[in-house]
């Protein structure tokens, strides 16, 4: 059995996304579990760099998750230099959206395979930019689509390939929960600050509108038309040096698509809400033989056969208890974290040419979708997605 080391560069890897998902629940777990087994001959084994600016950081991370099956993690400050080592094929980055074209520039003129989070950037253009010049370079590339590879949506996806839901008429999605304005001492927010002000390339609309497109158009069909209102429902916040700031971004986005087949999405997504569903992202589907209500790991349904039939009558007490009328998909398969997923599949498509189709190309899409919804916000009207 041949092992192969797989050189990759985690850039921004302190940050949350790149420790918790790509760091600890993905690279390093494929290293816990032995590598990826290609075949009776190949395993495939990440060896990973982590790279930043802050070494003090770095260190600590390699501190707290080297081990024996990972060995000493390194890390370096010096990200030029490791990008221009050819010990690492594969560049990855998790930095803040803003930085993100940078450090893909360095990387497509060192030709390294290029994977990265969503946002790729803040306007299409930009976007469509980094996406040909990594295909100018004839270089592997591809964005964190992770939502496709949820255990909710994967039960969607097999529901709706089973035919569950005969015609699927519309989607309505809820996203969000509570963030803390980080105003008590005891309640520190729990999301960067940076996401609360468009001048760090924060804002709910760029933030989600980039999932909601690859979700909506893998699962329900082409986005092709967006009206939408953004709102800034918090105006102040308190950052992570205790210190007030005034939230420039949309914190908030009340959005409905149309898309080619006839589907109707409407998509609620904000941060100022409080839960009470079944999940932080519930897609309740309605079909005309059935309908699912989807959240992130599970899924539950309700056939034609057994829709309860309720008569309007506010004088009393609601006589059927419409919860009961659901009946939760069972796992019927083992669940791997999505990241995890998508990044095995990015690794397999730089060492053995399988097909990758989730691009920056892809990616770009999602940066169009969040642009054309924030016009239609602005102007007050709906936008065709072209
Ligand atoms: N796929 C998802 O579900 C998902 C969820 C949240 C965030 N994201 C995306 O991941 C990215 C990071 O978000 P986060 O929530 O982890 O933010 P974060 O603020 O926790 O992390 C950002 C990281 O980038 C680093 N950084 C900032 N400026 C830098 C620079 N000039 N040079 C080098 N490093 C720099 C920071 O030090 C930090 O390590 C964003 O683009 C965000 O949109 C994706």
């Amino acid at each position: 059995m041949a092992i192969k080391k797989v050189g990759i560069i985690l850039n921004g890897v302190t940050g949350r996304m790149g420790t918790n998902q790509h760091l600890v629940r993905s690279i390093l777990a494929i290293m816990r579990q032995g590598g990826i087994k290609v075949s009776d001959d190949l395993t495939l084994m990440p060896d990973p760099i982590l790279t930043g600016r802050n070494a003090n950081k770095l260190q600590a991370l390699s501190d707290k998750h080297s081990c024996e099956k990972t060995g000493k993690l390194k890390f370096s400050t010096e990200v030029d230099k490791v990008i221009a080592d050819p010990a690492y094929p594969i560049f990855f980055d998790a930095s803040g959206t803003l930085q993100r074209a940078g450090f893909v520039e360095q990387a497509v003129k060192a030709k390294k395979a290029i994977y990265c989070e969503k946002p790729t950037a803040v306007t299409t253009a930009e976007a469509l930019r980094l996406a040909k010049l990594a295909e100018d370079a004839k270089l592997k590339n591809g964005v964190v689509q992770d939502k496709l590879w949820l255990p909710g949506l994967r039960k969607f996806q097999l529901l709706k390939d089973q035919g569950f839901f005969g015609k699927i008429l519309s989607v309505r999605g809820e996203f969000g929960y509570w963030v803390f304005e980080g105003t008590g001492f005891d309640l520190p927010a729990q999301r960067p600050s940076w996401n609360y002000r468009a001048e760090d390339g924060g804002g709910m609309i760029i933030d989600m509108h980039c999932h909601w497109r690859y979700v909506i158009d893998n699962l329900f069909g082409n986005v092709k038309a967006v009206s939408c209102l953004a709102a800034t429902h918090i105006d102040e916040r308190v950052d992570e040096r205790g210190k007030r700031y005034r939230c420039t971004a949309d914190d908030s986005a009340y959005a409905t698509f149309q898309l080619d087949n006839g589907v109707i999405c409407h998509f609620n997504s904000s941060w100022n809400v409080r839960v009470r569903r079944d999940d932080l992202l519930t897609l309740q589907v309605d079909g005309t033989k059935g309908s699912a209500i989807i959240g992130l790991r599970k899924a539950w349904i309700q056939h034609a056969g057994s829709t309860p039939k309720p008569v309007w009558n506010p004088d009393i007490d609601q006589p059927i208890n419409f919860f009961a009328g659901w009946q939760e998909v069972p796992d019927n398969a083992v669940y791997d974290n999505a990241f995890k997923i998508q990044w095995e599949m990015f690794i397999r498509h730089v060492c053995l040419d399988e097909p990758f189709r989730w691009t920056l190309r892809e990616g770009a899409k999602g940066v169009q979708l969040a642009e054309l919804s924030l016009q239609s916000s602005k102007e007050r009207r709906w936008v065709d997605v072209l």
